[in-house]
């Protein structure tokens, strides 16, 4: 009996060491995964929606949206940063590297992912976003506002 089960053991470990010798299939599936985080549009915008809830404590996106304690969030992509009209924008917000930039997908991620990092300063009291597909997510979600608030799906 006992040799039985030692003997299924075996054969159980010889045809198992083929596939552990396969050991770098495991990691094909990161190509799909760094494909993403390089073209944040890939995300699902009603998860974004869902990783938004942790912005809206301070920021509001729609065609009501008005300023907070954070500047509104419509037509994000393709503005510049620190230009909504009528917010107070702490100083880190009027330097130059920041005055130059035009919020897209790419630095958007970067800057979410430790907003007091890439802008020490900042009033942006949030500690930051490390998951890539929630990023996505999120990117995704704040895509659909257009800059008069009306959203597109
Ligand atoms: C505790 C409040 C708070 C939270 C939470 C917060 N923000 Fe902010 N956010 C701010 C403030 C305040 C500013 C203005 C920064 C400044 O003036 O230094 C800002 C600025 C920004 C800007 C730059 C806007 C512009 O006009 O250039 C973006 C983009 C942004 N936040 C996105 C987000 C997103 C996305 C989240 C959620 C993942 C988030 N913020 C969470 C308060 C917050």
């Amino acid at each position: 009996m006992r040799i039985a089960a030692l003997a299924a053991l075996v054969a159980t470990t010889t045809m198992l060491t083929p596939l552990m010798a396969q050991a770098p299939a495991p990691t094909a599936p990161a190509a799909p995964a760094a494909a993403a985080a390089a073209t944040p549009a890939a995300g699902d915008a009603a998860a974004g929606e869902r990783v938004f809830a942790q912005c809206r404590a301070c920021h509001q996106v729609g065609e009501t949206a008005r300023n907070v304690v954070g500047p509104q969030l419509n037509g994000l992509f393709g503005r510049k940063a620190g230009s909504v009209a009528g917010f107070n924008y702490s100083p880190a917000f009027k330097t130059p590297a920041v005055a130059e930039k035009v919020w897209s997908p790419e630095n958007f991620a970067v800057y979410i992912r430790n907003p007091r990092e890439v802008t020490p300063g900042t009033r942006m009291v949030f500690a930051g976003i490390r998951s890539d597909t929630q990023i996505a997510d999120l990117t995704a979600y704040l895509r659909q506002f257009a800059a008069d608030g009306k959203r597109t799906p």
